[in-house]
């Protein structure tokens, strides 16, 4: 029977990977110590999403440890030896990485440095997917020339219509702290592709999303939006007049990338993996579109300061992973994902 090592397993990403691979017959282990839970308070805890998953599966084993320590990992891999490591445990917001720079740097890149390690030395042939993130390009993407449409920003350019592809540069910008800690990680897990020959990728997500989020204000915004509509909370829209946009993917999509990675890997692959233009909205566009699938209206207020680092319009191009993979293909479009977080996102559990 085949074997996973699932980190984060009760976040977005993570969850979505422990029931894809155990409805393929897979003996999965998940690793999650509820973190979102520390970084986010009650809007980030993830327990209901690991009850979810200990009544849905039906070959996983959950590990409450935190990622950072290294010899619990190393036993836990050596124990295992998986057959994938899907790595999705992170620190995901920029806004906190800035209030606790070395505790995200601890978990977004030397842990992450740590499991390579333990990878290596017990189970190298193993596939080794890593989600990195859109930030490793820092500010770079808003230097495209952009034009303004009545409710979002968009590329002023034919030729960058499709998005942003990998050869964007990744220096020479502003990332955040957060943005640094995964452009860290990022090449590091390229670097053991390319030095050790591992079967590594980092796959750059756009917006990750789905009704198994923990949505919370400093991350998760499609989930989080749906939650303040739902339980009449006020939403704040930071910069670019509300028309900054974003691609959004569902989890169930990410997962079947990493299954394609898996079953035909490269070593030190890179590959941008979002929604592409076809599931991109703005934020103006996002409220409207919950208001009337809600029935509701969202409060919300405006600060005229954009989050530090923060992208004007950010589509990913998916070329590469198409070329790469032209089996996989986008299977949630915006419209359903929407359909999906307005009907199911979970309600904030109270504090
Ligand atoms: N969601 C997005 O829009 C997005 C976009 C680009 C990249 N990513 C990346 O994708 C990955 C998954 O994102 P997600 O949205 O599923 O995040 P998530 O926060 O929903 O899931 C991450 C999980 O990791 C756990 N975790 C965090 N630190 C831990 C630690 N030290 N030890 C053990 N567990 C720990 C958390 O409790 C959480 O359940 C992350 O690496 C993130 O940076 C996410």
């Amino acid at each position: 029977m085949r074997r996973a090592l699932i980190t984060g397993s009760s976040g977005l990403i993570g969850s979505e990977a422990v029931t894809t691979f155990d409805s393929l017959g897979w003996e999965v282990h998940g690793v999650d110590n509820n973190m979102r839970r520390e970084f986010f308070g009650a809007d980030g805890d993830t327990l209901w999403n690991l009850a979810r998953l200990r009544r849905v599966t039906a070959r996983f084993t959950h590990h409450d440890f935190d990622i950072r320590d290294q010899s619990r990992m190393d036993d836990l891999v050596k124990a295992l030896r998986p057959q994938l490591i899907f790595h999705c445990a992170a620190q995901p917001s920029h806004d906190l990485a800035k209030a606790r720079p070395l505790e995200d740097f601890d978990i977004n890149a030397r842990a992450t440095l740590g499991l390579l390690e333990a990878a290596r030395r017990h189970c190298p042939e193993a596939p080794f997917v890593f989600m990195s993130s859109h930030n490793v390009y820092g500010d770079a993407p808003n230097e495209l020339p952009l034009q303004e449409r009545a409710t979002r920003w968009d590329y002023a350019r034919k030729e960058d219509y499709e998005g942003v592809d990998e050869s964007c540069r990744i220096d020479a910008s502003t990332h955040s702290l957060f943005g640094a800690s995964k452009l860290a990680a990022d090449l590091l897990v390229q670097e053991y592709g390319r030095y050790f020959g591992m079967p590594t990728v980092c796959f750059r997500g756009g917006c990750l999303t789905g009704s198994s989020h923990a949505g919370a204000e400093l991350h998760g915004f499609l989930a989080y939006l749906a939650r303040c509509i739902r339980e009449g909370r006020t939403y704040r829209l930071y910069g670019y007049k509300g028309k900054q946009v974003r691609d959004n993917i569902h989890a169930a999509d990410v997962c079947a990338a990493a299954l394609a990675f898996f079953e035909q890997p490269r070593a030190g692959a890179v590959y941008n993996l979002g929604g592409g233009r076809a599931n991109s909205l703005s934020m103006l566009e996002a409220i409207d579109a919950f208001e009337s699938r809600m029935g509701k209206k969202l409060s919300w207020r405006y600060e005229e300061q954009p989050r530090v680092g923060d992208h004007i319009c950010y589509i990913s191009n998916l070329t590469r992973f198409r070329r790469d993979y032209p089996a996989w293909s986008l299977t949630r479009s915006l419209s359903s994902i929407l359909d999906e977080l307005a009907r199911d996102v979970h309600a904030t559990p109270s504090s």
